[in-house]
């Protein structure tokens, strides 16, 4: 091998620049919830959650609030830094601002959003409970508001899709999250999960349809490890813990969820062969963090959250991260959990890099 191909080898592999090895995707959409939102809750005034538009909210990394509910990058600021696609703008700035454009993508996800509509919620009395109406739905019609300022034939659709990756959630989990946290009984909310499967399915067969053929749909996380859930189901019963200290009943849950998820994708690969529908295994990919912390340099465990107001596991319902009373701890690179409900950046990263090791994607991303 010369010289020239050597080099020209090396611009291939580091840069984004060379075209006969074009990198597997040049843009990615997003639609979710607070795991994958970058910006859209905080642009839509968030009224009912205005904590996350301040410090320390993105205090690493982004050094500001951007309205990511972390300390600092989301998974999908991994997936975007892997393929070198820039971070996902929000949806709701891009149709603001004349400057973005969103040629490399667009991000759809809004924090506290539900696969189910509000609707769903208002009808069964506990709407109130809602972060906010922008539900799956919402988010799907912006997708389409955003298409039709893009391409009008198919052929034209088509091409601009050609090298694109879709990330369908997490979405569902805060169906589940409301419920749970208005007391609902386990048993009740597993009657949820049809619609809410249902819900991520149509969606999913919706994008499809408009152009989609790479699709990553992701589970729900181990919810029976998270901080808030930990505090709220406390209990002296040690048989309601597995051997990480996580709620037993919350962990089956949310594999029931994902494996009801799973036999529905299942199904919609038979129905669309062409498309290539990805599932992540973020239950999977997350255990780790809980069952060898320390291991994986999270030297304060994976249950007590970063930022909180005290309690076993920090997490203080009436002073949760960034209110009166709550304080970020020193380095968040040493926990796993930020503020009770989501993750930190360091916990992130892993669990996006064994999604993209294909360790946790099926098939491979
Ligand atoms: C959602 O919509 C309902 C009914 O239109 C409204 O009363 C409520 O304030 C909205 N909630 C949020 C968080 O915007
Ligand atoms: C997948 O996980 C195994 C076991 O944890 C690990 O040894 C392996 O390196 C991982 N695969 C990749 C491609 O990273």
């Amino acid at each position: 091998m010369n010289m020239v191909t050597l080099f020209f080898l090396f611009v291939c592999v580091y840069t984004a620049l060379c075209s006969s090895i074009p990198l597997k995707y040049d843009k990615i959409y997003s639609l979710g919830d607070s795991l994958a939102d970058t910006g859209n809750f905080l642009h839509s005034g968030a009224m009912t959650n205005p904590v996350i538009g301040k410090l320390p909210y993105g205090e690493t990394f982004f050094h500001h609030a951007t309205g990511r509910c972390s300390n600092g990058r989301l998974i999908v600021d991994f997936i975007a830094e892997k393929y070198s696609v820039p971070y996902l703008p929000p949806y709701l700035t891009i149709v603001e601002s004349l400057k973005l454009k969103g040629e490399h993508g667009v991000n759809f996800a809004v924090a506290g959003a539900t696969a189910l509509d509000s609707k769903f919620f208002y009808e069964q009395g506990i709407g109130q409970a809602l972060w906010t109406n922008h539900s799956l739905t919402t988010q799907l019609g912006w997708f389409k508001q955003f298409k039709s300022t893009i391409c009008t034939t198919k052929q034209e659709c088509d091409r601009y899709f050609k090298r694109s990756l879709f990330l369908l959630g997490e979405i569902g989990g805060n169906d589940y999250n409301y419920a749970f946290f208005l007391g609902v009984t386990v048993n009740k909310i597993k009657r949820m999960v049809p619609s809410v499967v249902g819900s991520i399915t149509a969606a999913a067969k919706m994008l499809i349809e408009e152009g989609a053929k790479e699709l990553v749909v992701p589970g729900n996380f181990p919810i029976g490890c998270l901080g808030a859930y930990l505090t709220l189901f406390e209990t002296k019963d040690k048989t309601a813990y597995d051997e990480n200290g996580c709620l037993k009943a919350h962990n089956a849950f949310s594999k029931y969820h994902n494996a009801e998820l799973k036999l529905s994708l299942e199904k919609l690969r038979h129905e669309y062969p062409q498309a290539r529908i990805i599932y992540a295994d973020y239950y999977g990919a997350a255990k780790a963090l809980f069952h060898i912390p320390r291991h994986l340099g999270l030297e304060n465990g994976a249950l007590n959250a970063c930022c909180g107001g005290g309690g076993p596991y920090n997490f203080n319902y009436k002073a949760r991260c960034g209110h009166i009373g709550s304080k970020a701890c020193k380095d968040p690179s040493t926990y796993a959990n930020w503020d009770g409900v989501h993750l930190t950046e360091t916990a992130y990263r892993h669990v996006a890099t064994g999604l993209l090791n294909g360790n946790f994607t099926s098939p491979p991303i």
